[in-house]
């Protein structure tokens, strides 16, 4: 078992550099199965979920190729199988997209209900009535997925709920279908408009992702090959640029989109810290005092992400004066202020919304990451507090964020990954 341990209190100063976003590349990595082709994946994040998605895919069939540390090849040209292996695909969520893609080239296929993050109930009705208007069959069952059709044809949907992943498998799915579909009321995140450029620099046609109305003019083949970079990870950025706030430090983080961490900023500078954009994709953040209260509501893009509420409850839980979180997207998402309250946080959670009573430090203490940003969090409050914090669970932040204790070690941050050889903390040191 792994954890990682960490000495806080001094603030985070210098350069760091964000990755390319996990939610873009555990999509683009099923769309590329579209393509009778090769595809080169450039600024892939290394992380668990995008390895474990290329061995999914590479039991379809299709060949991968690392040609760099960022870099892969897909050989899409040979699809032998459209039934992924169940026990893999059930281990993360966006193994779901797998569907949209198989179904779009296959006209088959067949997944383990899709797992991830136990962040609350995390339906796919959207997902199943978007292939249903395309003509699909889909039976759910025995913790399966299995969808066929003998041609899918473009139509109206209409999404009763902002749905990344379901805007994102309708996409997926409505390529290659017969004319034209319309998607209202997507979701617009930037990793919504990522996928769709990655779709169209393969040849398809789809208009207008990021805003209200999504159309896609169904195309009959894609083929080729394709180089395709994908899109800077705004969680990633975003939890530095809170990591800057929490310690009261001062971060340049290069390779983000600044456009798409205005909804960051704008809190940022609400509580007194300080957000320069340097140029497109850098942007300078620092914090000298003690943040002021704030009140905030996570909402699908462009409001604030609800992949970085616990890290902003760091910075609230430290924060001059009372703050208010109301989580609206997801019901089982506060499971980190109990972890937080450990080390000295006054956090009281009800239902979708939780009371940071901000207080003077926090201490540290031994720390469960509940899921992936709730790790994040954790590891922003291990670096503030005073003393050592242990981090366990790391299989859920490996998922999400590439070499982050070395990133944070780069900025400043006392971390290393030790694993526990032994229950009686008999330590045996993995990394510096
Ligand atoms: C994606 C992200 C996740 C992020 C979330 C919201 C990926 C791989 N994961 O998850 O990190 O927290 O967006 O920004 O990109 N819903 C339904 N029916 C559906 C689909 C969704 O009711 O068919 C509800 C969900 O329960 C949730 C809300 O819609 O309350 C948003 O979910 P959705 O945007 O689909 O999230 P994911 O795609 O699972």
């Amino acid at each position: 078992m792994e954890k990682l341990v960490i000495t806080g209190g001094t603030p985070l100063k210098g350069e760091v550099t964000i990755n390319g976003a996990k939610n873009a590349a555990v999509a683009i990595l099923p769309a590329a199965l579209l393509i009778n082709g090769i595809t080169t994946i450039e600024n892939l994040p290394n992380i668990s979920d995008v390895k474990l998605l290329c061995e999914i895919i590479e039991e379809l069939g299709a060949k991968i190729t690392w040609v760099g540390k960022n870099t892969i090849t897909i050989d899409a040209r040979n699809i032998t199988s459209t039934r992924a292996p169940l026990e893999l695909t059930r281990k993360f969520r966006a193994s779901y997209y797998l569907i949209g893609a198989l179904l779009g080239r296959c006209g088959d296929v067949q997944v383990g209900m899709p797992g991830g993050c136990k962040l609350g109930a995390r339906p796919i009705d959207q997902h199943i009535k978007g292939f249903e208007a395309l003509g699909a069959h889909v039976e759910v069952g025995q913790g399966n997925i299995t969808a066929t059709c003998k041609e899918l044809v473009g139509t109206n949907i209409y999404m009763d709920i902002v749905s990344v992943g379901a805007t994102i498998n309708v996409m997926l799915a409505s390529v290659l279908a017969k004319g034209t579909t319309i998607i209202d009321n997507p979701a617009k995140e930037p990793h919504i408009v990522d996928v769709a450029n990655f779709l169209n620099t393969m040849g398809a046609d789809v208009r207008g992702a990021g805003t209200d109305v999504i159309k896609i003019n169904g195309v009959e083949k894609l083929e080729g090959n394709i180089t395709y970079s994908v899109v800077p990870d705004q969680i990633e950025a975003g939890t530095f640029m809170l990591a800057a706030v929490a310690s009261r430090g001062d971060l340049v983080i290069k390779n983000c989109t600044t456009k798409h961490l205005e909804c960051i900023s704008a809190k940022l500078l609400e509580i007194g810290a300080h957000v320069e954009e340097l140029d497109g994709d850098t942007i300078h953040v620092w914090c000298d005092k003690r943040p002021s209260k704030a009140n905030i509501k996570t909402l699908p893009y462009p409001g604030f992400p609800t992949d970085l509420q616990p890290q902003m409850g760091v910075v609230l839980a430290t924060a001059e004066g009372t703050s208010i979180i109301n989580e609206s997207i997801w019901e089982s998402r506060f499971q980190y202020t109990d972890e937080l309250n450990k080390m000295g946080a006054k956090i009281t959670a009800q239902g979708k919304t939780a009371i940071f009573e901000g207080v003077d430090s926090l201490y540290g203490a031994p720390v469960c990451a509940t899921d992936l940003r709730a790790g994040a969090a954790l590891i922003i409050a291990g670096i503030c507090a005073e003393g050592t914090t242990e981090v366990y669970n790391l299989e859920h932040i490996d998922r999400g964020y590439e070499n982050i204790e070395e990133k944070f070690r780069s900025i400043g941050a006392n971390i290393k990954r030790v694993k526990e050889e032994d229950p009686n903390k008999n330590l045996v040191e993995m990394s510096e």
